[in-house]
């Protein structure tokens, strides 16, 4: 197949693990007999940078035609602080509300080999299989901001519908999985959560009578999620508590560096960027775990392109690698680490392999 990716590696360690699984890509194309195009444009700091402005217009429209976006990272130093005319944040949101993503699809997995690279115990999250859908383009992220002498504000808005299109997605997901659905808000408190938790009541009432349902408020699940992981399946939550419970998260993994997410709009389109950050302070230093962008590569494979064979292929030579002990150093604090350009090497040798 012919496939247009745009690529955006943005800042910090982002066009580092970027190059890793562009090359992955490169190598899935080979292999399979396709031929992809990957393109790059200026996004984030380094599109301030350039043109001023964090998601230039030939970039959104590079965005828009192409089959899939795979995006690295943005922020820093550099563009934040009170006197920052721009920031690099302001064009990911921008991107991902332009592009209708509004499904944020983060999946979490512990890997037999690497439950002993987390801080909790291996008892604890052995077997952790879960999968956070995030709603992307509303809440309080979208909502008005103000600020004058006396103070500031923002808010958080949600209508009827933004919620049943999020909760249908994350139905539908645990309804190829375990059928279970934990649906996170804040309800005791907030008015956007008690709608939220009605909507998504009604939905599951009247269109997924297969999935269990459970209301959890936030708090309670921050603590479950570190006290019994493995009950979860799928959890579907408003924008940013999707935001903050899918970073603690990613430690029943291990690190940060492993986790890959998809956001997805009502087609096939979807931009595929690893969860983390661009990690100023370890930039430049070819340290940074190349996992979580590899991941998100085949995640776009998955989803965008629908190739399900390609995709399984590409998730399991990262798996191979970190079984095989090569492993950066989030991951390997005590060992010899490998870096990032020997850690994408070694998956991109795999998935080369014949057999
Ligand atoms: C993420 C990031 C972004 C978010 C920031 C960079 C705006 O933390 O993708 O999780 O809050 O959505
Ligand atoms: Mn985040």
């Amino acid at each position: 197949m012919k496939a247009h990716i745009a690529v955006l590696p943005g800042d910090g360690i982002g066009p580092e693990v970027i190059a890793q699984a562009s090359a992955c890509l490169a190598g899935i194309a080979q292999r399979f007999g396709h031929q992809f195009t990957l393109t790059p444009y200026p996004f984030g700091g380094a599109a301030i940078d350039a043109h001023a402005d964090p998601l230039p217009e030939a970039t959104l429209a590079a965005c828009r035609s192409a089959d899939a976006i795979l995006l690295g990272a943005i922020g820093g130093p550099k563009w934040s602080g009170p006197a920052a005319p721009r920031r690099p944040e302001e064009g990911l949101l921008r991107l991902r509300r332009e592009l209708g993503a509004f499904a944020n699809l983060r999946p979490v997995s512990v890997l037999a080999a690497l439950a002993d690279a987390s801080t909790l115990k291996r008892e604890v999250i052995e077997g952790v299989d879960l999968v956070f859908v995030r709603e992307l383009t509303g809440g309080i992220y979208f909502g008005e901001k103000r600020r004058d002498a006396r103070g500031a504000s923002d808010l958080c808005t949600y209508t009827v519908a933004e919620i049943e299109r999020i909760v249908r997605v994350a139905a539908q997901l645990a309804r190829t999985r375990r059928r279970r659905l934990t649906s996170i808000d804040k309800a005791n408190v907030l008015e956007t959560s008690r709608l939220w938790r009605e909507v998504t009541q009604r939905v599951l009432d009247q269109e997924f009578k297969d999935v269990a349902l459970e209301h959890m408020l936030v708090d309670s699940a921050a603590m479950h999620l570190i006290r019994r992981p493995r009950d979860f399946d799928v959890l579907v939550t408003e924008n940013m508590f999707g935001d903050i419970l899918t970073d603690e998260a990613s430690m029943l993994a291990g690190s940060l560096g492993l986790l890959p997410s998809a956001s997805l709009g009502d087609g096939r389109h979807g931009i595929y960027e690893p969860i983390h950050g661009s990690a100023p302070d370890i930039a430049g230093r070819g340290i940074a775990n190349p996992c979580g962008a590899i991941l998100s590569a085949a995640m776009l494979l998955r989803h965008s392109l629908r190739l399900e064979t390609e995709a399984a292929h590409l998730e399991a030579c990262v798996v191979a690698t970190l079984e095989a002990g090569v492993r950066t150093a989030d991951l390997s604090p005590a060992g010899r680490a490998a870096t990032t350009a020997e850690a994408g090497a070694a998956v991109l040798s795999r998935l080369q392999q014949r057999g």
